[in-house]
């Protein structure tokens, strides 16, 4: 029996978050052993739409949707078990086999003081924007969260005393010590801050539900580091699938408005266990314009009609929030440098349809800042946010491309576009989206 390196696959998102990278882990799912989720929580929305029917998932790796294959939630996850029981049954509800969910017993948990911690934050740093000041500068502004309790979740498990792991959930002993202490700290915290309406957290209430939902979840848990050590030496293999995107990386993204996790490729060793060789394909998911929710800056954002019309035409409304999403050209410079950064191999564009009905395309292909002109991603969220797009602009395609199944078939200004990108990128594009359903993609071969 040998270890396999290389056999891996990861899907990544490569702008901010909602890419499509649903649809191609389920599309590719049924031929991998295991699905893996190795970051964030119920913050991600993966919508899959299999026959006509759409799914929502948001904890439950896309993974779950191929019969046989094992869906685990890896070490990275930040879980909010009440939301993941919601999940598992409405899946259940719908005739989803539900019995290979895994979940890791070093995942973090979600506690309702999390996602008051994230609500009471927000408000207070949106609070503190002074009139006048641009809500997409600086560092003191909102985030704009999707308010589940994320940011605050990974705090604590940095924190580590403050911590509640899975495995805790078992044991009511450690699990009522520990919530104890945090109930006086943060009953604290909340009282100093919001000294009117606080109602204070009560340790012992909590113990009882979280042992409860522990014991619920108990079939499920599991070393799953040693899970997927095994799976790999029995020759099995691996999909991750990334969450969240690479432009939302904690340390790599467009900080301080990103999420709390690593989002990109990276995170995959410290969120699963597995080793980095033994990932040999990483397919970077990038939509064929830019789309981000919440605060932050996206240079080449669009506030005009075409922005609404490609809104409107691509469903830019959140999974998880609702909100609606920020829309603009493709930025070149930034998918470049999240294709360096995740260490894609491939690329797969979606929602190329979306485009349709746009007489001309633009490009992002560098920065003006005021550092000057440049064709490098600015890490300086504050710099970022000043800098101009400089764009390349390309004639458009009027068909709907939504039935096309062959490279060929595409009218040739939208080959041209695909052409450009994986030009400018430098990485191949191996797989184009033209619409929601399995069937409607474009592999080349
Ligand atoms: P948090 O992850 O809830 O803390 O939110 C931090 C930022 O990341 C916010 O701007 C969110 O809108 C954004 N975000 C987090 N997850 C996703 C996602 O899956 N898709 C798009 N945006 C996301």
């Amino acid at each position: 029996m040998t270890l396999e390196s290389n056999s891996a696959t990861a899907v990544v998102g490569l702008q901010w978050g909602d890419e499509g990278k649903g649809k191609l882990v389920d599309l590719l799912a049924g031929r991998f052993d295991a699905v893996v989720r190795y970051n964030g929580g119920a913050n991600a929305g993966h919508s899959v739409v299999v026959a006509g029917e759409r799914y929502a998932l948001h904890l439950v790796p896309s993974g779950i949707l191929s019969p046989g294959v094992k869906a685990v939630i890896g070490n990275g996850v930040v879980i909010d078990p009440q939301r993941l029981f919601e999940e598992i049954a409405t899946l259940s509800e719908r005739g989803v086999d539900t019995s290979q969910l895994v979940v890791s017993d070093r995942a973090h948990v979600v506690m309702p003081y999390h996602k008051a911690e994230d609500a009471l934050r927000e408000e207070l740093l949106s609070g503190s924007v002074r009139e006048g000041q641009s809500q997409s500068k600086g560092v003191i502004n909102a985030i704009g969260t999707t308010k589940r309790g994320i940011g605050p979740a990974y705090a604590d498990k940095v924190q580590r005393a403050t911590a509640v792991r899975v495995g805790d959930l078992l044991q009511p002993e450690v699990l009522r010590e520990k919530l104890e202490m945090i109930c006086s700290l943060k009953n604290g915290i909340f009282s100093a801050l919001r000294p009117e309406g606080h109602e204070p957290f009560d340790a012992y209430a909590l113990t009882q539900q979280y042992s409860e939902l522990g014991q619920k979840l108990s079939p499920m848990i599991q070393d799953t580091a040693y899970l997927l050590d095994d799976l790999r030496r029995a020759g099995g293999e691996i999909l991750f699938e990334g969450a969240n995107a690479t432009m939302l990386d904690v340390d790599h993204g467009t900080y301080p408005y990103v999420t709390s996790s690593n989002a990109s490729a990276l995170g995959i060793g410290p969120g699963s266990g597995v080793p980095p060789q033994s990932i040999g394909r990483i397919i970077g998911v990038v939509k064929a314009y830019c789309t981000r929710v919440g605060g932050g800056p996206m240079p080449t954002e669009l506030f005009d009609a075409t922005g609404d019309a490609i809104r409107e035409r691509g469903r830019e409304y959140g999974t998880t929030t609702g909100r609606p999403r920020r829309v603009g050209w493709l930025d070149l410079v930034a998918l470049k440098y999240a294709a360096m950064i995740s260490g894609a191999t491939e690329l797969c564009i979606t929602l190329l349809d979306v485009l349709a009905g746009e007489s001309e395309l633009k490009l992002a292909t560098g920065y003006e800042s005021p550092n000057g002109k440049t064709s490098r991603f600015i890490a300086d969220a504050c710099t970022l946010s000043e800098a101009t797009p400089i764009y390349e602009t390309m004639p458009g395609f009027s068909q709907d491309i939504t039935g096309v199944r062959t490279f060929d078939e595409l009218p040739a200004q939208a080959q041209a576009y695909v052409e450009r990108i994986e030009e400018f990128v430098g990485v191949r594009v191996g797989i184009i989206s033209v619409g929601p359903d399995r069937e409607q993609t474009i592999i080349r071969s």
